[in-house]
């Protein structure tokens, strides 16, 4: 039976484990590492929603890295509302470095159009990105992910850094709204 929770007003259920999560979060470490293991990477994770993620990522790479946070908002409650505003930057000098973006979920790919396309100017060696889950049903802006945890159905979920409306970010695995 799955685990079922509520959050403020609304209920979810169990979609993916904790163990689950910790699984397919090795396997994206292990081919970050074969890919960029030598390449002295820096990691921009994106703020809120990534940094449970980022944080977990980081130590699943095996190499020499640096970290950086980048604040970016789209979303209030459980749709998306437009915009994307880049709320806090990075101070780092980018150029020629190898990028590798890490985001929560890619839903209609506003955020990452919006941000890749910002990180490109910069001439980066390379720019990568990594997103934990996806909605390919849900996607509206052209993205390129070169890696991703899970794709999902489009429905809303919260956990593992993902909320709703500020809450449900520490739990351990992840879980979808019930219909
Ligand atoms: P996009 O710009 O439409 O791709 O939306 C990406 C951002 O919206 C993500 O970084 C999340 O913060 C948020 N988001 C999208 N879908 C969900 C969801 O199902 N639950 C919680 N946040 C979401
Ligand atoms: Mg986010």
């Amino acid at each position: 039976m799955s685990e079922k929770i509520k959050i403020r007003d609304l209920s979810f259920v169990s979609l993916f484990s904790a163990e689950q999560v910790q699984t397919r979060v090795r396997e994206l470490g292990a081919a970050l590492t074969q890919q960029h293991g030598k390449n002295n990477p820096l990691f921009v994770s994106i703020l809120s929603g990534a940094f449970v993620f980022a944080a977990d990522l980081i130590r699943a790479f095996d190499g020499n890295c640096e970290v950086g946070f980048v604040k970016l908002a789209s979303y209030s409650g459980t749709r998306s509302t437009g915009d994307v505003q880049t709320i806090m930057g990075l101070e780092k000098d980018l150029r020629g470095r190898h990028i590798i973006v890490v985001e929560d979920i890619v839903d209609t790919g506003r955020t990452l159009h919006f941000f890749l396309d910002h990180l490109r100017q910069q001439q980066p060696a390379s720019l990568s990105t990594v997103a934990f889950l996806r909605k390919p049903d849900a996607l509206e802006f052209p993205v390129l992910v070169e890696q991703v945890g899970f794709d999902i159905e489009n429905r809303f979920v919260v956990g593992y850094g993902l909320d709703y409306d500020g809450w449900g970010r520490n739990l351990s695995g992840i879980f979808v709204l019930e219909p």
